[in-house]
């Protein structure tokens, strides 16, 4: 049986996000990759997060809980929305920064990829800066239903090589892969 996931809180300010004191897992990743999606095939659910195939749908924070464990699931607003103003990209390229730095009771980034796209740059820039500030990542390859096993096998060697750990390869489509991904989150947050 997979954890249980709901809706605790939506946070609109950093110091919301900041002040939560339960271990949260933040699932961040560029704008449409996936992560609102990945959210409801973890809670086996529809509706229960936001879905939008126009980039930029989820602009607030949204904590769920996992139970039984009790710690959080954290999907954050997307980056590199192409067009989102230079200055709103920049203003949440800091509070994402401050957020992966300042909270003390975030546990890992799960850092959510596309299957189908070479390592780009903007994940590679959060990726070593999660790293310089001590945090885990858990990398996590989206929507594998859309590319050749080979194209994803070649995605896990690329990023395997730049973060030392090898994604796992899900699609919400189709669920694969959302059984290990609980797995590996679940023994993140409470080891
Ligand atoms: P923002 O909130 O804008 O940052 O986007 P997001 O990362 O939350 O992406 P979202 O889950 O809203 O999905 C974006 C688009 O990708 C939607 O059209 C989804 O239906 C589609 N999508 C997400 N996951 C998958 C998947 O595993 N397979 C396929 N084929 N499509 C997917
Ligand atoms: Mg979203």
């Amino acid at each position: 049986m997979n954890p249980v996931l709901t809706l605790e809180t939506t946070a609109y300010t950093l110091e919301q996000l900041i002040s939560l004191p339960e271990a949260q897992i933040a699932l961040a990743g560029r704008s449409n990759v996936g992560k609102s999606s990945l959210i409801n095939a973890l809670a086996g659910r529809k509706k229960l997060a936001k879905v939008s195939s126009t980039p930029g749908k989820t602009r607030s924070v949204n904590y769920y809980r996992v139970t039984p464990h009790d710690f959080y699931l954290v999907d954050l607003p997307g980056y590199g929305y192409a067009r989102a103003s230079h200055t709103e990209r920049e203003k949440w390229a800091r509070l994402l920064e401050r957020y992966l730095v300042e909270c003390a009771s975030l546990k890992a980034l799960a850092l959510l990829l596309d299957s189908r796209l070479e390592p780009q740059k903007l994940d590679k820039n959060l990726a070593s800066f999660a790293r310089t500030n001590g945090l885990n990542i858990v990398p996590v390859l989206t929507k594998a239903d859309k590319c050749s096993q080979r194209e994803r096998a070649n995605r896990q060697n690329e990023w395997q090589e730049l973060l030392g750990t090898r994604p796992i390869v899900t699609s919400s489509s189709n669920r694969y892969g959302i059984d290990n991904l609980w797995r590996a989150l679940v023994e993140t947050a409470v080891p």
